[in-house]
């Protein structure tokens, strides 16, 4: 038998390699790593898993098509779930399900393995694209069945083969990161009560430490896509990169929620997204300028549905492919530019400018120029107030309860 497993280099991956071999009678165990700007040493990963027993291992820098597939698709759709949490690793894991079974597909393995566990919601994102993109693929998850329930056991047996542990004493934190964000569980935030330990953040600094006073930045958008930063055309990575440095200095983008996962349960989840939060902020108050009242309006409910799709690993259906034509013919004239102002713990919007702004500064006008006709405000409250004016009148007539209060 022949699997491709994902593998991040950590712990429970690296066991899974030994594992699947002696669980899966010998079987030839290939590994898949993606770049999805993680910040880990990817020639290093690599070495390890041959080292660990893989007799194959691909590693492959996503960024740009994570960038332009997933992540500026969920910006223009205005994609946050529950209304806060950016998706970072949401959005990761179709594009690592998809590679790993275009691994499979080339060198015709019978199955893949990820490193899921059995109640969160990776395991349903990774699953899910697998059965929508090559449904004959066995689909292996040991971390659900195996032995290994504990990092001491896990520690043991990986000692036992020869593979090696990490050295560093582990933070008591399961973390995930990417170049959008980063996600942070476990440990003594398992307690809701609990504020997150200093040493939890990885992208942020503390705001209460920050730098005194602000920085001003422009960011520049076309068609819904960030595309400059002060007049300085950047692409995806840089452009990401240098908005999480300078949020992050500046403390910008902690998350901390209670959120409702697929698999029935609540957890709590804390997320560092520093440059997401200042392009998401812009990109909405760029919309607000360049889209009429209907169509903003609207867009909101199809950003929640949007969201929903990427949280519960629904990316590769048909639904998703809907909402984003509607998605992208919305954000025809999302261009200009945002002005914000980064301070401690904090990301403001100060200024707007589109060519396609809908606002008409002698429509709302309250010095001179106004060319606002306000002699039309009765008729049109004759008309509008009229369904309100009727209901008045036939309850007075019926004698209405609400009328005798
Ligand atoms: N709750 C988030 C989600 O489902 C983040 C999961 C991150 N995983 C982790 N190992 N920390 O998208």
């Amino acid at each position: 038998m022949k699997i491709v497993t994902a593998y991040s280099g950590g712990l429970d991956t690296s066991c899974m390699i030994p594992w699947l071999k002696e669980n899966y009678g010998g079987a030839d165990i290939l590994a898949f790593t993606g770049d999805l700007g993680q910040g880990e040493d990817l020639p290093a990963i690599k070495a390890k898993a041959l080292r660990t027993g893989a007799s194959k291992a691909f590693v492959e820098d996503l960024q740009e098509q994570f960038i332009n597939e997933f992540i500026w698709p969920a910006v223009r759709a205005g994609a946050l779930y529950e209304g806060t949490y950016p998706l970072h690793t949401a959005l990761g894991r179709p594009l690592l399900a998809k590679k790993l079974v275009d691994v499979a597909l080339a060198e015709g393995a019978d199955g893949v393995a990820h490193g899921c566990t059995g109640k969160g919601n990776d395991q349903v994102r990774f699953e899910v694209t697998i059965k929508a993109l090559a449904p004959h693929l066995k689909i292996l998850a040991p971390l659900r069945t195996w032995e290994l329930t504990t990092r001491e056991s896990e520690v043991e047996y990986a000692q036992a083969r020869g593979v090696e542990v990490p050295v560093t004493i582990e933070k008591p934190f399961s973390i995930d990161q990417n170049i959008w964000g980063c996600a942070i569980e476990c440990g003594e935030m398992e307690d809701l009560w609990n504020e997150p330990p200093p040493d939890a953040w990885r992208m942020t600094k503390d705001p209460v430490t920050a730098p005194r006073g602000s920085v001003e930045l422009v960011i520049g958008f076309e068609q819904g896509i960030p595309v400059s930063v002060d007049g300085v055309a950047l692409g995806g990575v840089k452009l990401i990169t240098q908005l999480n440095e300078l949020a992050g200095e500046y403390g910008v983008g902690r998350i901390d929620m209670v959120e409702n996962r697929v698999v029935g349960l609540k957890s709590r989840e804390v997320y560092e997204a520093p440059g997401a939060s200042l392009i998401h902020l812009a990109h909405t108050e760029l919309e607000r300028v360049c889209l009429d009242r209907a169509t903003f309006n609207y867009k909101r409910r199809v950003s929640q549905d949007f969201a929903n799709i990427i949280y519960d690993g629904q990316w590769f259906g048909p639904l998703r492919e809907c909402l984003q034509a509607f998605i992208e013919e919305s954000q025809r004239t999302v261009t200009g530019e945002i002005r914000l102002r980064v301070s401690a713990g904090l990301a403001q919007v100060t200024g707007r400018k589109s060519p396609y702004s809908l606002y008409d500064t002698g429509l709302a006008t309250y010095s001179h120029g106004d060319t606002f006709n306000r002699s039309m405000a009765e008729g049109f409250l004759a008309i509008y107030g009229l369904p309100y004016k009727t209901v008045a009148e036939i309850r007075r007539a019926k004698g209405h309860p609400e009328l005798k209060k």
